[in-house]
């Protein structure tokens, strides 16, 4: 079957599934769902609800009212995992209360066989258990469970073709997400998410577009581009571009509209995407690029395949080139082997570079991962005490990088009310907030705005 077939015969499950819901509940039926972890998760569960929305349910945030429950969840560390299990385990006396409602749980921490195997023998009350490749089968598998089925366990992971055209229901009205590839190829050793979301993926040129261009016609004002590995876009398909040629497309799309993107990786960062971020007038003055560690003996372990040497080139190029450019990273402090020594070459980068903001992780075990089994002598105290120096140094820098702002004046997009009232708040190009005086029918809406001084936010009068 093509995939258009596919999800023609998902569609028809829909409607069946709709039909049999209305005369099992005597009403309109609501869904809740529950997203854990990162934007690709946030994105998928935008077309859980679009799919729940097709089989005639509505979406509600209330976990206590609905007549589905569904957990999108995240494996990347063990404390995501264990936040998930407390939750499923609220769904219990629900379930006790009215047994017709459905509890499903997907996402990256579903598609692990040792979750879905405790899942099977020690939460009965949990209908449908789903990988992260097979949630475009929602509406079967609803109509299936509705139907009288047995419990569904599905952690098909064949890393077939990307299923397309499935029906999407978007969070926001403004900002939304745009993913251009799915999975991963680059196994660093410490992180589940190759074994969870499968190989690279790129979606096709043509669909991106579309989807760009239906966003853009929605009144979407920022739209940031999703993948784990999204500067290796292209990567097995016939379409023949990279990542900066697919950013200089959208950036050619008619309209006033904004494109972000995440994540890079610096082994596939190169001068040309720096110098498309440059160019492109819609591109985003921001660059995430996770560096992790500043030691090269780390960086090694942790199979990254590029050096402290190649990481500053690239974002001093980086910082000559764009402006006001807003670089942000992610850190993991105490990968196995890491010494005190290692932990001060990622010290001495964060330094160097004057990030604006930093994501940081103490290092955790998962298991199935080559870094799990790696001797891992250094205390998870220690590994908080140099947490908390790099906390402490960052902080510093934050304040310093926000000074730089005032004076200056930035097209921001009106986002949300501001701290004070008659205030709003809005993102300039790259990651800075700005509030101003102003209303909600700014929301959505780009404004020009002159930075005047900082006060725990940035304050700036609209020009
Ligand atoms: N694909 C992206 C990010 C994926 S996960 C990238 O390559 O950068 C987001 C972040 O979680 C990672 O950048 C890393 O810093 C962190 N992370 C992943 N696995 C982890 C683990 N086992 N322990 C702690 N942090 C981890
Ligand atoms: Fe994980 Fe590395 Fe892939 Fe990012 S690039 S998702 S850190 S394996
Ligand atoms: Fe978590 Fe999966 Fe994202 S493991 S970080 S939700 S890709």
């Amino acid at each position: 079957m093509g995939t258009a077939e596919i999800t023609a015969e998902q569609g028809a499950y829909a409607e069946r599934a709709a039909a049999l819901a209305l005369k099992l509940y005597q009403k309109t039926p609501k869904a809740c769902v529950i997203t854990f972890g990162c934007q690709q998760n946030v994105s998928d569960s935008e077309r859980l609800k679009g799919m729940l929305t097709k089989c005639g349910y509505t979406i509600t945030e209330d976990m206590n009212e609905a007549q589905f429950i569904i957990f999108n969840t995240c494996a990347v560390r063990e404390h995501a995992e264990d936040r998930v299990y407390g939750n499923i385990g609220t769904t219990k006396a629900l379930k006790k209360a009215n047994p017709d409602i459905i509890v499903a749980v997907c996402g990256c921490m579903a598609q692990r066989q040792s979750v879905a195997d405790k899942i099977k023998q020690s939460y009965p009350y949990v209908d449908m258990v789903f990988g992260t490749q097979v949630q475009y089968r929602l509406p079967e598998f609803i109509y299936k469970r509705l139907s009288g089925g047995k419990r569904i366990f599905d952690l098909t992971l064949d890393n077939g073709e990307i299923i397309e055209d499935q029906p999407i229901k978007r969070d926001g009205t403004f900002k939304g997400w745009l993913p251009i590839m799915y999975g991963c190829d680059n196994f660093c050793t410490y992180c589940i998410v190759p074994y969870v979301r499968g190989r690279e993926r790129s979606r096709e040129l043509q669909k991106i577009l579309a989807e760009a261009k239906e966003m853009i016609a929605a009144g979407y004002k920022d739209i940031t581009l999703l993948g784990q590995n999204v500067n290796s876009y292209g990567k097995g398909t016939d379409c023949g571009i990279n990542f900066a040629t697919l950013l200089r497309q959208i950036d050619a799309l008619e309209g006033d509209f904004r494109i972000r993107f995440m994540t890079s990786h610096p082994k596939d960062c190169t001068k040309e995407l720096i110098d498309t971020i440059r160019d492109c007038e819609k591109v985003s003055s921001h660059l995430h690029l996770p560096f992790q560690s500043g030691s090269d003996r780390i960086l090694k372990r942790m199979n990254r395949h590029y050096d402290r040497k190649k990481y500053l080139e690239l974002v001093n190029y980086a910082k000559e080139q764009i402006p006001d450019l807003s670089l942000t990273s992610d850190i993991i402090v105490g990968f196995p082997g890491e010494t005190y020594e290692d932990f001060k070459e990622t010290l001495s980068l964060v330094k160097e570079v004057e990030f604006s903001s930093l994501f940081t992780f103490i290092y955790s075990p998962r298991e199935g991962t080559p870094a799990a089994v790696m001797e891992d002598p250094v205390s998870r105290e220690e590994k908080g005490r140099w947490f908390t120096e790099l906390l402490k140094a960052q902080e510093e820098i934050a304040e310093r990088n926000i000074q730089k702002h005032i004076g200056k004046t930035y097209r921001v997009l009106c986002d949300s009310v501001g701290s004070k009232d008659g205030f709003m708040s809005g993102h300039n190009s790259g990651t800075a907030v700005i509030e101003f005086e102003g209303d909600k029918g700014l929301l959505g809406k780009f404004v020009t705005v002159k930075v005047n001084s900082y006060d725990g936010v940035l304050l700036g009068t609209v020009e």
